[in-house]
């Protein structure tokens, strides 16, 4: 990719590029560097889709995520104009259309981590649920009783209901579409073993929601947050200390036993997730 790149833009632009591209499915997407016109990035478009005949289509992400389904706003680049494709991770499909809902390789290990966490007869609350993915990865590596899945978006949710029926997993995860924090207050309050909260941006204003779904002792929580750091600070130091204090606010009784950076997503920022074992609400 990087030799492709250095050959179409140059020394300069391609290392600017470098490891800024993702692939979903058959669609290669661009991501944008700060300060540069998506539009000269299609000779390079133009070249992945010659060299790579897996690649379909190519896309240019524009920096940031709007909005509150976390949308990325593309500009087509080359090959067919389709935003829409298959994206397998872990021996299981997701049909998604980049335009419509969040989805982002970056995810890919923890999608299996949390998996494997999840033991035999267990209820899980998926708050955040986007097309499915943490919820169908569940069901098909992990014996859960039910994966309840939840998301505001209704792309989201019509994509997360084909991929239960893809990957086989009707009866084990139920599609929910609603704000999570009132599908909670409806019917889903001390139902679930483990919660599972993949929003960094709402995380901690629907912790007490999260609470409210858990059965009352021993439970999990995984929450994910965007952590800034300042000069002397540690990320896990500070993730840590921002969950022990809203936890200690909302008067749970808890014990932060992991927490693990996904990844940095600028100068000082990261993206973290805290396992947290709720010994009593
Ligand atoms: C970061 S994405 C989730 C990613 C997904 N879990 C995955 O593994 O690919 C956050 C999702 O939360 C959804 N969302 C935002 N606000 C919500 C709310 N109040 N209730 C439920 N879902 C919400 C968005 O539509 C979006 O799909």
């Amino acid at each position: 990719m990087k030799r492709i790149a250095r050959e179409v833009l140059g020394e300069d632009y391609a290392s600017r590029l470098w490891r800024r591209v993702e692939f979903i499915g058959d669609i290669a997407l661009i991501r944008t560097p700060l300060g540069m016109d998506p539009r000269d990035l299609k000779p390079l478009a133009e070249e992945l889709i010659r060299r790579l005949p897996y690649v379909k289509s190519v896309w240019a992400a524009i920096p940031g995520v709007l909005g509150e389904y976390r949308l990325r706003r593309h500009v087509w680049l080359a090959g067919e104009e389709r935003s829409e494709t298959i994206y397998r991770e872990h021996g299981c499909l997701f049909r998604v259309d980049i335009n419509k809902v969040y989805v982002s390789p970056s995810l890919n290990y923890e999608h299996i981590r949390v998996a494997r966490l999840v033991k035999p007869g267990e209820v899980v609350v998926n708050m955040f649920a986007g097309a499915g993915l943490f919820s169908i990865i569940i069901a098909k590596y992990s014996k859960p009783r039910l994966v309840y899945s939840i998301d505001i978006n209704p792309h989201a949710y019509n994509y997360m209901v084909e991929n239960i029926e893809l990957n086989k997993v009707k009866g084990v995860v139920e599609p929910i579409l609603g704000d999570a924090k009132r599908v909670i207050e409806e019917k889903l309050v001390g139902v679930a073993d483990r919660v599972l909260m993949p929003y960094p941006e709402l995380a901690l204003e629907y912790l007490p929601y999260a609470l409210k779904a858990l059965r009352d002792t021993r439970r999990w929580i995984h929450i994910y947050l965007h952590v800034y750091t300042g000069k002397n600070e540690h990320w896990r130091i500070k993730a840590k200390s921002i969950i022990e204090d809203k936890l200690r606010e909302l008067g749970a009784k808890y014990s932060v036993e992991n927490i693990r950076k996904i990844r940095n997503i600028g100068p000082r920022t990261h993206q973290v997730v805290g396992d947290v074992s709720i010994i009593n609400k």
